[in-house]
Order: structure tokens, then C-alpha cells, then sequence
């Protein structure tokens, strides 16, 4: 056994990726269609779409009410808790405990009690949900209200609390993770949440995606008919990949780590709350050295390729093709990365799609990580499965015509170009001369791409190891909290 720590990988460029100016949080959701024809829902929040937004492509939210108080938290298929990270919030408990556990973030850490309250996600409600009620935050910046985690009860801090309370198997049914708890309490809605992240433009508009529970879509009711992509692991919705390939041909992958995986294929766990997709280092060099100009930066371990640059990139399930929209192939990042003009802004384009640097000795269940930059083209539903049938994720593409696909890629990077300092390519060796010099050195977050010492979650009084070090799907939202950081610097990512 051992566990994942879903350490965001993004490095110290992160550090320097700047959000746009964030813009205000949608009062209700509308329609929108962005991307390659996806068409979201349509008028304002219903019963069962609760909706998912995003301002930067990065952190992808949700509202929710918790004991009568309304939070916007990030949605993440990755982690097991709700997590609330305000401390001193007047909710309406429906029990208490002076249980205490402590989860600690890329660059903050938490401390905080067992609680329970009911929850309301749409017209839902959770009865008696447990969660982490922070009593003490630091260094988590603007970081949202908390975390809605949609996983399984594995190794959840708040279950490892409560089970020294109450025991093991009391543990588990008290203290389970929200839609665990919610299909307990309603036997009829089927055991499955539907989820279609959305791509904010380079501009920095507000993106509205979709979050149901029981349901699916009006526009993707064919979701039913995609195969049925079992979990091959009980911690994470980890699904075997088939291939990926880059501009038609398959990228070879080394054998799965995980049992039962076929041969050539590997395991991919889908995760809302991992940003930018660790993959295996070759796997990453396939994709971006297939880009004319594209150069690897040694000291930073990414890619630095021509913004208007582009490549093929598609993963298969179960014979079914997703194309990656090249949109979510490269972010834009602005800062003095230029070390003959040490004064001036200047823009860069880096890679999505990261090293995979995890301790392979420190995880199970999975060979790489598809997060958000994957997601964002697909409409997946992630079904609990039941007594007969193990969980499973279905999925459509939603990016279906490539040369779309690329006018999109070619009218969105020029516009947002044109409002960006001049382009500093790959070609413009300054950039990995200037590592050292740059806004990512600045602040003393982490260390590019290695999962901080202080990744830890462990329940109070149990002996912290090197298995639930690494438990804390959570952590990974540092992601969005260096994003944060990263606007305080003044960097700024598009
Ligand atoms: C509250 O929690 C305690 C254990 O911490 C349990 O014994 C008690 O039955 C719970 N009360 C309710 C109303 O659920
Ligand atoms: C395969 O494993 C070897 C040895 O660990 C490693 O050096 C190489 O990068 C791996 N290749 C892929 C495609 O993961
Ligand atoms: C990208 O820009 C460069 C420099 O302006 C140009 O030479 C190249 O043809 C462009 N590539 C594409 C795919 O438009
Ligand atoms: C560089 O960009 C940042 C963020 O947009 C800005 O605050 C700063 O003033 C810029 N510096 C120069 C020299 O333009």
C-alpha cells in the first residue's frame, strides 16, 4: 500500500505563471459556449446542476452551503475530505467533537477538529456531513473556502480521527466522504456525479462548467452508452489508459506499476484537482519536442515552446479517442525572465503537461495523472459502481475537430498575445540563463517539481509515515495557492 501525493509538480514556474486579473465570481451561471461547440447548461443553477467555475484554468470551484453557511470550494475528484479552510465560522453543528487532525498544504499548513453539519451541494442535502474544520491557517493565502473532495473513504484524515473515537467501521459509515455519505442517505439517486470543466479564454473571463449529481447532461446524455472504465485502484479514479499519442503515433509507456493493467497500457487517475498533468519525463518530451522551436529548459525541467506554436496530442480509452485542445498544451507567463533586458517583462509559453517527479516507491494505483488540462476536454461521469460492480468513469470528448480546435488556438493566443509584453521563445536562450534571477526564486515555496516535507495529513496521536505523509490529495491544490502567491509577486498567467 501507499499513497499519493497529489504535490501539483508545476515547479517553481508556477511561481511565476500570473493569474489575470481575477475577475468577479458569476451570481448564477449562464449560457456559455466556449471551446470546440461544447455548450454548457443553460439559465440558472437547477436542482441538479451545481455547477463548476473557474477563473484561470488552474482551480476549479464549486458553492456549496455547510451548516447555514454558503462556501465556495474547489472541487477535486483527487482528495477524500471536506475540508474547510476559514477558520471561526458560525455553522450550525449537529454534533461536535474536539477530535483534531492536521492537514498541511504545499506552503501552509492547517490544524483543525472533526465536525459534523448538514450539507447542501444544489438541492442536495448531505445529512450530518463530517468535515476538517480549520482552527488555524497560515500561508494559505486567498485560497477559496475549502475543498469538496469526491474521491473514496481511503485514507481519509477525518476518518483516521474519528476511528480513534469510535473505531474503525463506525469510523467510515460517521465519517464518510460527501458522495459516499450522500448515496447512503438516498438509495434511489443513482451513485454518480458528472463533471465537465470548462476553459476560461486567455483573457481571464470567468469559464462556467458542469457539476451534477445523478444525472447527466441534456447535451451529453450519450455518456451512458461510453464504455465503462473501471477503477483499477480503491483510492483513486484511476482508469487504464490505452495510448497517447503525439501526432498519430503512440508514445511507448513502460509496464504499469499497477497489477492487472494490460500490457502497453498504464493506469491514469482523473483529477479535477491537479492542474497541470504529471506524465511520466519521456512522455512529456514526446509531446513537446514534437513542437517546431520548442527547448528544454535544464534548470527549470520545462519546455519553453513558441506561443504560437502547437502539437497533436490525444489520449485513448477504451478505443476512444480524446484530443487535447491545444489551448491546453501551453499557459502564458509573464515576468523578467530576459536576463539581457533584466528590467523588462517578457513573455513565455511552457509546458502543461509536467514531469511526473513522485517517488514511484511513495504511490500506488497509477502510472501518471490526467488533471485539469486533460479534463477540460472530456464530459466524464464518475459512477460508485455497487455491490457487483467496482466504481467507473465514463467519458465523451468534448474537443472533436481538430482544425477548430486550432483556429480557436491561433485567434486566442493572438489576441491575448497582443496584450502581453513581446514573446521571449524558446529560441531566446536568455530564458533558462535567467532560472536563477526570476520572480521563481523569489518566494520559498518548494523546490521545482518535489513534493514539500511538509506534504503531511495525519490524524492526531497516529504515527506519522511515510504512507499518509503522502495521503493528502489536497495538497495539490498548491497549485492554486502558488497561483495566488504568484499574484502577490505580480507574475501573471493567462
Ligand atoms: C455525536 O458524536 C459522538 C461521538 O463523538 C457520538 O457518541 C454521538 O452519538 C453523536 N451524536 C449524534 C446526535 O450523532
Ligand atoms: C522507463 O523506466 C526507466 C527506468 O526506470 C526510466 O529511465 C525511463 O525514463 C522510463 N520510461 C518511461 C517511458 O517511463
Ligand atoms: C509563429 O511565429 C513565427 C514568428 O513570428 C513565425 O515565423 C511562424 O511561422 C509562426 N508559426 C505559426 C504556426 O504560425
Ligand atoms: C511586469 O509585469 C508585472 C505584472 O504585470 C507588473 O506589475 C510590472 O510592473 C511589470 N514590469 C515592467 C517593468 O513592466
Amino acid at each position: 500500500m501507499g499513497f499519493l501525493s497529489f504535490f501539483p509538480l508545476v515547479g517553481s514556474i508556477v511561481l511565476f505563471l500570473v493569474f489575470s486579473t481575477a475577475t468577479a465570481k458569476p451570481s448564477s451561471f449562464s449560457v456559455d459556449i466556449r471551446g470546440s461547440g461544447v455548450m454548457f447548461l443553460d439559465g440558472p443553477l437547477t436542482a441538479d446542476n451545481i455547477g463548476v467555475f473557474t477563473l484561470n484554468n488552474n482551480v476549479y470551484s464549486t458553492d456549496i452551503n455547510l451548516g447555514g453557511i454558503n462556501l465556495t470550494v474547489n472541487l477535486d475528484t483527487g482528495s477524500i475530505d471536506l475540508v474547510v479552510l476559514k477558520p471561526g465560522l458560525p455553522f450550525e453543528f449537529t454534533n461536535t467533537t474536539t477530535l483534531q487532525t492536521n492537514e498541511s498544504f504545499g506552503i501552509g499548513e492547517t490544524t483543525g477538529t472533526v465536525q459534523f453539519a448538514d450539507l447542501q451541494i444544489g438541492d442536495l442535502v448531505i445529512p450530518q456531513q463530517a468535515f476538517f474544520d480549520a482552527t488555524q491557517v497560515q500561508d494559505l493565502g486567498a485560497s477559496g473556502d475549502g475543498i469538496l473532495g469526491i474521491s473514496f473513504n481511503v485514507q481519509s484524515p477525518v476518518i483516521a480521527a474519528l476511528a480513534q473515537a469510535v473505531g474503525d467501521d463506525a469510523a467510515q459509515q460517521v465519517g464518510a466522504t460527501p458522495m459516499i455519505n450522500l448515496f447512503s442517505h438516498q438509495p434511489d439517486l443513482p451513485d454518480s456525479f458528472d463533471v465537465l470543466l470548462t476553459r476560461a479564454d486567455e483573457l481571464g473571463d470567468v469559464a462556467q462548467g458542469t457539476f451534477l449529481i445523478g444525472a447527466h447532461d441534456d447535451n451529453f446524455q450519450n455518456v451512458a452508452d461510453a464504455p465503462q472504465l473501471t477503477s483499477v485502484s480503491n483510492e483513486h479514479w484511476s482508469v487504464v489508459l490505452d495510448a497517447m499519442n503525439v501526432n498519430g503515433h503512440a508514445f511507448q509507456f513502460n509496464a504499469s506499476r499497477v497489477q492487472g493493467v494490460p500490457p502497453g497500457k498504464v493506469a491514469a487517475v482523473l483529477d479535477t484537482g491537479f492542474s497541470f498533468p504529471p506524465l511520466p519525463p519521456p512522455a512529456v518530451d514526446a509531446i513537446y519536442s514534437s513542437i517546431p522551436g520548442a527547448v528544454f529548459s535544464q534548470t527549470q525541467g520545462i519546455w519553453i515552446v513558441p506561443c504560437n506554436e502547437t502539437t497533436q496530442l490525444s489520449f485513448v480509452f477504451e478505443g476512444n479517442e480524446f484530443l487535447v485542445h491545444p489551448l491546453d498544451l501551453t499557459a502564458t507567463s509573464v515576468g523578467a525572465f530576459d536576463s539581457a533586458n533584466p528590467g523588462a517583462n517578457v513573455t513565455v509559453c511552457v509546458n502543461r503537461f509536467q514531469y511526473l517527479t513522485l517517488d514511484p516507491n511513495e504511490f500506488t494505483g497509477f502510472d501518471l495523472i490526467l488533471g485539469d488540462a486533460f479534463l477540460r476536454n472530456a464530459y466524464a461521469s464518475f459512477n460508485y459502481g455497487d455491490v457487483n460492480t467496482p466504481p467507473f468513469v465514463q467519458m465523451v470528448p468534448t474537443t472533436t475537430d481538430p482544425n477548430q480546435a486550432l483556429q480557436e488556438f491561433q485567434a486566442q493566443r493572438a489576441a491575448s498575445l497582443a496584450k502581453l509584453p513581446p514573446t521571449l521563445d524558446g529560441q531566446g536562450a536568455q530564458f533558462p540563463a535567467n532560472d536563477a534571477n526570476g520572480p521563481a526564486s523569489s518566494t520559498a515555496a518548494s523546490s521545482p517539481g518535489q513534493p514539500s516535507a511538509s506534504t503531511t495529513a495525519t490524524a492526531q496521536n497516529s504515527t506519522p509515515s511515510v504512507t499518509n505523509k503522502l495521503n493528502n490529495g489536497a495538497g495539490r491544490h498548491v497549485v492554486g495557492w502558488l497561483g495566488v502567491a504568484a499574484l502577490l509577486f505580480g507574475a501573471f498567467l493567462l
